[in-house]
């Protein structure tokens, strides 16, 4: 393998700052606030990319300002600083309060302010309060070492970073466990195995009826009433809020990986929204889709748009929306238009989901009778493919 190199190469000309720049491009950094306040007791602050840990003993955090910054100046002046750790969520707060007059850059709800005035990031993934220890010489930048006096966990702790690559903003994928050959297929049989209780039910009720597992993040259409349904075998993103059935009774990774995998489709997440919609699952005992969500959009994520990433965001988006709607709705069922009905491995997790479609706009009376016949069905198969459901599930029939 060759490596492109600049033999003696110095940052002198425009051309090898260029190449500095892009080399050095193709290291990813996280990003962070530095907040503080200037003599005049006012809020002042900059974006870096050069937060690092530098020592815990004595704690210790270090970033590196351009020697010309004036922000720095203050806060070097003040001698104290909050480092707030950006999610990805945070991209466009930060592209704003980069584009931002320096006046106005504190005046959203997004900001507190501590008892020296300095601004606290309301929503960070992570913050650290500390003094200057020193501040080190470093070419056209300075090295400064902040000594840490207080640190915790933001409400965003958990979700993904947002990181800066080759000029522009993204985040990290934690690594999902690898796709098994074997468990796909041990999956396949079961649904094979309970493919005559799937059509019974659509005979019975007059609806249509899939079985569905999630299968290294993608939920997978495994098998459905009609044995020709072009559904059999598409996949679409495991991606909050899309398969709250199987979210809800799922450990606590797994949901994880749902709400981030959400946030990455969509670059935001109402987490509020998110976990109303899976507490409503859990006490329903079976998750509902509302309104024409499912099939306008949704078919043309099944069938071609699946790698567009902007349909796939306009999808969620309205997903979210219909969730927002249902959660300040007394009849819900009357704008019912999928009920996922989960069954239960035998760990009492969700193995798969029995998603029984084609009956919105349905009377009240059928709905019910639809959803507690799905039901049963679904605890049927529960109990065929040896499952357990969990001891305290009860689903409420309206
Ligand atoms: C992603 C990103 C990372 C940045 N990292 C740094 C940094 O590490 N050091 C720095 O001095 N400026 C950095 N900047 C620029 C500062 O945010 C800001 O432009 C600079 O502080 C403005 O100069 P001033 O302090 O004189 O107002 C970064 C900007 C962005 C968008």
């Amino acid at each position: 393998m060759t490596e492109q190199t600049h033999a003696g190469s110095l940052v002198r000309t425009a051309e090898q700052k260029s190449y500095w720049r892009q080399v050095l491009g193709h290291y990813p950094t996280g990003i962070t606030i530095i907040t503080s306040t200037d003599r005049g007791g006012r809020p002042v602050g900059m974006i870096v990319g050069t937060f690092t840990s530098v020592s815990a003993e004595p704690p210790l955090i270090g970033f590196m300002p351009q020697r010309t910054s004036q922000t720095f100046r203050e806060i070097e002046q003040t001698g104290r600083f909050r480092a707030s750790v950006l999610g990805a969520s945070h991209e466009k707060f930060c592209r704003d309060f980069f584009s931002a007059p320096k006046e106005s850059r504190f005046s959203s709800e997004a900001w507190e302010f501590d008892a020296h005035g300095i601004p606290r990031l309301t929503d960070s993934v992570a913050w650290f309060d500390a003094t200057v220890y020193s501040v080190l010489p470093a070419g056209d930048h300075v090295l400064v070492l902040g000594e840490v006096a207080d640190l915790g966990l933001g409400p965003r702790a958990g979700a993904v970073p947002l990181v800066f690559l080759n000029g522009g903003y993204g985040t990290f994928t934690k690594p999902q466990p690898g796709f098994s050959p074997e468990d796909f297929g041990g999956r396949l049989r079961v649904a094979n195995s309970v493919t005559g209780l799937v059509r019974q039910l659509t005979m019975e009720l007059g609806v249509e009826c899939a079985l569905s597992t999630v299968v290294h993040d993608q939920v997978v259409v495994l098998a459905a009433a009609d044995l020709r349904s072009p559904y059999v075998g598409t996949s679409f993103p495991f991606a909050a809020p899309m398969g709250p059935g199987a979210a809800a009774w799922s450990p606590l990774e797994v949901r994880e990986r749902w709400i981030n995998n959400g946030l990455q489709i969509t670059g935001k997440m109402d987490t509020t929204l998110i976990s109303d919609i899976i507490d409503l699952t859990r006490f329903h005992g079976y998750a509902i889709s509302f309104g024409h969500t499912m099939d306008d959009g949704f078919e043309a994520v099944l069938s071609s748009a699946k790698d567009d990433a902007q349909a796939l965001s306009q999808v969620w988006e309205a997903l979210e929306m219909s969730y927002k709607e249902f959660r300040s709705d007394p009849r819900p069922e009357a704008h019912a238009s999928v009920l996922q009905i989960p069954i239960f491995g035998p760990d009492e997790h969700t193995a798969y989901e029995l998603v029984v479609s084609g009956f919105a706009g349905s009377h009240t009376e059928r709905f019910k009778r639809i959803l507690a016949t799905s039901l049963s069905y679904g605890q049927q198969i529960t109990g065929m493919i040896g499952g357990t459901a969990p001891a305290h599930y009860s689903p409420q029939i309206p």
